[in-house]
């Protein structure tokens, strides 16, 4: 259980790294294909992973902690703007991609799951191990 916040940490940098090598391919390369569609699995299966592992711990401990709720209400409409824009990006460049479009759009998705991450480590993460009692 303590181990989660390591592993998520673990796959944030991973993702990001996978975002920083997609930032240098040429989008209509089967390479370039092959890495939206890793990025995809990838953003897939962590957030499976926080929906079954991390979220519920916070959602239990937000029922008696409103100053809690309001957080996680924060973090959970930001994060169905961030996957549903992350679903039209990866809809749209698994379908064929105008390379100059993918790099606005792909700019944009960067800087967005950068920001989702820091925030979600710097505050989400240390509610949890709060609720641990593994200190902030
Ligand atoms: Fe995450």
């Amino acid at each position: 259980m303590a181990d989660i916040l390591e592993r998520l940490k673990e796959e944030h940098q991973l993702m990001l790294k996978n975002l920083h090598d997609l930032e240098k391919v040429n989008i209509i390369t089967p390479e370039g294909h092959q890495k939206v569609l890793s990025l995809k699995d990838f953003f897939m299966t962590h957030l499976q992973e926080e929906d079954n592992d991390f979220y519920p711990v916070l959602k239990e401990a937000a029922q008696k902690d409103s100053r809690l709720e309001g957080i996680l209400d924060l973090f959970d409409e930001n994060m169905k703007e961030i996957s549903d824009f992350a679903f039209e990006f990866f809809n749209k460049y698994l379908k064929g991609a105008i390379e100059f479009e993918f790099r606005q759009d792909f700019q944009k998705l960067y800087a967005t799951l950068k920001t989702r991450i820091l925030r979600e480590e710097e505050v989400l993460h240390a509610e949890f191990a709060k609720i641990k009692g593994k200190g902030a």
